[in-house]
Order: C-alpha cells, then structure tokens, then sequence
C-alpha cells in the first residue's frame, strides 16, 4: 500500500520535473512529503522538504538575478554556510541506542518533552527550554546523544564545525555565527555545536584578546534571543575552556561519564545484541566486566568487535548457529587500553 502511492507520487514528480511544469512539480513534492509524514517516514519527509527549501531558495536567485547583481552575494553566502556547516543530517537514533543512567535518561526525555509539549507551555506563558550541553570524557555518547536527540525529537541538524568557524576567518567569527543561527531558526533545524570548547582556542589564534571576548559576548546574545523553537546541542569534553557566563546559558547540563559495571555489561549487551556472537559463559563475562573498569564506551565496543573479527578468523567458516568470542584475545585487547 505504502509502495504503491509512493510510486504514484514519484512518477508524477518524473514528470512534471521533465516537463518543466514547476508548480506541479512542487505540488507533488509536497503531497510526497506529506504522505511520507503520514505513513512514519519522517526522515525522508524531513529530507525532501529541506530539498524542496533549498530548491526554492535557488529559484529565488534566479529571479534577484533577473532585477539586478544580487545573485551572486547570495551564492557566495550560501557557499560559505557550506563550508561552516559540515552536515545537514537526520537521524534514526532513539533512547533506546544510548546506554546510561536513569538520571541522565530522565533528563533527556524530560527535554525531549518540552518540545512535544510546546503549545501548551506556551499556552501559560512557560519558557521553553532549548539549550542543552553534553560535557564528560571522550568516547562517552556525547556526540551519540546529540544525533539520540535529532531522531527523537524528528528535526533535522546542522553540525557545526565550530573550529573551523573559529579558525578560518578571524575576525569574522561573530558574523559567521549570526547566519548560522539564521538560517537554522528558518529551516526549523537543530544546532549542534560539538567540540564547543574550540571557542577557546580564539586564545591561541588571536593576538587581538578583544576577538574572544566580541565572540563570547556574540554568542550570549544569540543565545538570549533563540527563538524557543530553534534547539541548541553543544558538546565538549573540557567544560572548564567553556566561558561561565556562556555555561548559565544553559538550562541542561548533562554529565556523560565512564561507565560502572551495570553500564559495562549494557553496552556489551546491545553490541551484542545485533549479532550472532556470544560468551560462552559468566565467569568469563564478569571477568571482562572487572577488566573495563575506567574505559569509555567507546573502548570496550571497540575492542569487542576487533575480539569478535579475530575469533572468527580463528574460527573460520566452522561457525554453528551461535559462536562463542575468544575472551582471551578481548582481555588481551583490553589491557593494552589501558
Ligand atoms: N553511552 C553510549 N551508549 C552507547 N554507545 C556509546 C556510548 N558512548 C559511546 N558509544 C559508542 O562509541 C561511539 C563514539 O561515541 P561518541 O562519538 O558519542 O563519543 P563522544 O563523547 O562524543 O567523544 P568525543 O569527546 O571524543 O567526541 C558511538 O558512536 C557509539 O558507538
Ligand atoms: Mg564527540
């Protein structure tokens, strides 16, 4: 049923695009996005729509340039946003992809809720909160749970490469940050900003001290004047760098730390959990378990998968329905992390 009305949707939009019927066209695109919302195809609704934005933006151009010289101010401002926003994504990823404590779950959903509930907080005149930061050691889901927040909440993303921001063009940085924010309020999109603690690398680059601080003070007032829908994401894992009147700012500050035992063993489990390939047995498991103590997750998947590939070229093809991972050559694995 799906299949056949996408189908429907997609031969009209062959069509119309080959013969140049461009309000049809349109027309088409936009009942595809709409039944895609219908049928739970978020993702590619998302994407079609911010095509359809995009496409109607180059339209645009090409009328300014019929009135006059505009068009290639406009260009040159959209090739700059490229080289600023490193990707405009969307994302599948759910809570249920993000292993933590119930605290930090909690958080989280409690934010997602705001923006479910939107109207209704508004309805009484309640601030929106929309400022979020991640901060704690690397390899702990920081980045995992900005993109957890992109899936749930079924907007779309700007990653931003703040470094490059920062580093490119000094000098320009505030007014770089200014279209960013624009045109991410406009196209309804998140903002993410990982590794926010390259602001304070303004320090290094910048002879001129005053850079920094127009920047910060930039930032501030962008961050005052957010409008409640547009979401702000920012991830860093050296929080001190970050400037203290610029962490008030936010109304969440999730602490994403290394996992304890409880933890460990989720991460196996959902690593695991995906494939055919188990441990033989609980003495061996709790033994891994002791053995990561003080790893990121990030580690022990990592070293999980490469036990998972070296047992099986031990094992070769002489694989049964389940296989048992060499936890000898995990344990190897792990120590030499350490
Ligand atoms: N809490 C977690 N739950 C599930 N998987 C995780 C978690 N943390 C890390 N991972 C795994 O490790 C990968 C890397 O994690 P991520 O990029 O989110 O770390 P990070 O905190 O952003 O690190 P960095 O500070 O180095 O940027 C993830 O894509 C995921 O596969
Ligand atoms: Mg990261």
């Amino acid at each position: 049923m799906v299949v056949m009305s996408q189908t429907k949707y997609l031969k009209d939009i062959a069509r119309y695009g080959l013969e140049n019927e461009q309000e049809k066209l349109i027309e088409s695109l936009n009942e595809l996005i709409e039944f895609s919302k219908k049928s739970r195809r978020v993702n590619l609704a998302l994407q079609l729509q911010s095509i359809l934005k995009e496409g109607l933006r180059e339209t645009n151009v090409h009328q300014l340039n019929v009135v006059g010289s505009k068009k290639y101010l406009l260009k040159e401002e959209d090739r700059l946003l490229d080289e600023l926003i490193i990707e405009k994504i969307t994302s599948d990823y759910t809570f249920s992809n993000l292993v933590c404590t119930n605290e930090v779950l909690n958080e989280l959903q409690l934010f997602t809720k705001e923006h479910s509930t939107i109207e209704l907080l508004q309805k009484y005149s309640l601030p929106i909160s929309n400022k979020i930061l991640f901060y704690g050691p690397s390899g702990c889901g920081k980045t995992l749970a900005s993109y957890v927040l992109a899936g749930e909440l079924e907007r779309m993303m700007f990653v931003v490469n703040l470094g490059a921001v920062v580093s490119s063009k000094l000098g320009e940085t505030s007014k770089n940050l200014m279209k960013i924010f624009k045109r991410a309020a406009s196209e309804d999109c998140i903002i993410f900003f990982d590794e926010f603690d390259s602001l304070g690398k303004l320090r290094d680059y910048s002879q001129d001290h005053g850079e920094m601080k127009r920047v910060v003070n930039t930032i501030l007032q962008l961050f005052d004047y957010l409008p409640q829908r547009t979401i702000l994401i920012a991830a860093t894992n050296q929080i001190d760098m970050i400037d203290k009147a610029l962490l008030r700012r936010f109304e969440f500050k999730i602490s994403l730390d290394l996992p304890d035992e409880i933890l460990i063993k989720q991460i196996i489990d959902i690593t695991l959990k995906k494939t055919p390939f188990k441990i033989k047995n609980k003495k061996d498991l709790s033994k891994i378990i002791e053995l990561c103590s003080g790893l990121s997750y990030f580690i022990i998947q990592k070293t999980l998968i490469t036990a998972i590939k070296r047992s099986l070229f031990e094992f070769g093809d002489r694989i049964t329905q389940s296989f048992f991972i060499d936890t000898k050559i995990w344990e190897d694995l792990i120590i030499k992390e350490k």
